[in-house]
């Protein structure tokens, strides 16, 4: 081929992809969007994970990755999903403080980007007029999962086992760092010292979402506190499974009245509900997967669409463009409340 025409035909090709703007960015023409998970084996994560991909399944391109705990492994994601131009990314980050390092790489490409799950500090939010969030507001679960507990505990007389009227309780904290995490850990003292129940923490320990590690953890407080624990208090659910797996090894919460440790998580997964109904586990907060989902993946399509991010929602954003789903406590007295959120 002639040079010139060559030329030609680069820059009009050029000009084409060019007046086709954002919307036909992908290789094909076709809309796609990069979802990023920080790790698909986190039990609650995993809800999130299936409603996401059903909701946008024949409807959009989209790839979706494990990031597996890994931050670098994720930034190599989100830099392969610019590099194929996608039209929006959806992510859950690893760090919740590396997102001002997302950022900064994603705001010169103007592709827009959904937060969720872990939420960025305020003033990263504000960097980027093409960043949302889709999550939770992290203390209404402590403020929740506190009430829960003040009720339960007061209804509950011989749950003082030393009969001391203090609480001593032991913590399961999700990963250190974590706006969940933090706010769970603080705000669940908070509540009980402001309805004037005294506590005394026996230990807390970093478990990091995970029912084994918690199960480790539990194991220890067993046996250097048994019976003297009077409450396992747990910023999740999987690692209050892995509290109960714990102490029914060694006979507690299996029917002796004698030998019970009540036990509050987070999440309302379906295994926690089961225990629930069996008066195992006393109570969760519920955080629904799927209207999260459902806001991330409304919200996606919007910007990926070029549209605006609440398009035909009844969203609301709040002063960091976060769309915030509500908890709800959960014990056997509203038990089915929480099936909807994740059938
Ligand atoms: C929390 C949830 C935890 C864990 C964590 C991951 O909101 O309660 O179970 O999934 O998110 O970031
Ligand atoms: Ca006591």
């Amino acid at each position: 081929m002639n040079k010139v025409i060559f030329t030609f035909l680069a820059s009009l090709l050029l000009l084409v992809s060019v007046s086709c703007g954002n919307n036909s960015k992908s290789a094909d023409g076709e809309i796609e969007v990069g979802i990023t998970i920080y790790r698909y084996d986190d039990n609650f994560i995993s809800f999130m994970r299936r409603n996401i991909e059903t909701m946008l399944n024949g409807k959009v391109k989209f790839i979706m990755n494990d990031s597996e705990n890994d931050q670098v492994k994720q930034n190599d994601q989100i830099d392969a999903a610019i590099q194929r131009n996608v039209d929006a990314l959806a992510i859950n980050l690893v760090d919740p403080a590396s997102a001002s390092f997302m950022i900064n790489k994603i705001k010169p490409t103007g592709i827009p980007v959904i937060f969720f799950n872990k939420e960025p500090s305020k003033e990263d939010m504000l960097s980027y007029d093409k960043a949302w969030y889709v999550g939770t507001l992290s203390e209404e679960s402590g403020n929740i999962q506190g009430e829960l507990v003040v009720k339960a505990w007061t209804s509950n007389p011989n749950w003082d086992k030393n009969g001391d009227g203090v609480i001593q309780y032991v913590l399961l904290k999700g990963e250190a760092g974590h706006p969940d995490a933090e706010a769970r850990t603080e705000r669940i003292k908070a509540v009980l010292a402001d309805n004037g129940i005294n506590i005394e923490q026996l230990d807390e320990q970093t478990a990091n979402w995970d029912i084994l590690q918690a199960q480790n953890a539990t194991d220890a407080w067993i046996e250097k506190f048994g019976n003297k624990i009077e409450f396992i208090f747990s910023n999740n659910d999987a690692m209050a499974l892995g509290a109960l797996k714990s102490i029914q090894k060694q006979g507690y919460n299996i029917g002796d009245a004698a030998k019970f440790i009540p036990i509050v998580g987070v999440d309302a997964i379906p295994e926690v509900i089961e225990e629930i109904k069996k008066g195992t586990v006393v109570g969760t907060v519920l955080q629904s997967p799927k209207d999260q989902a459902k806001a991330i993946v409304d919200m996606l399509l919007n910007v990926a669409n070029e549209k605006d991010v609440l398009d035909g929602t009844e969203y609301k954003l709040d002063d960091v463009k976060a769309v915030r789903v509500p908890y709800r406590a959960i014990t056997l007295e509203n038990i089915e409340e929480s099936a909807e959120a994740y059938k």
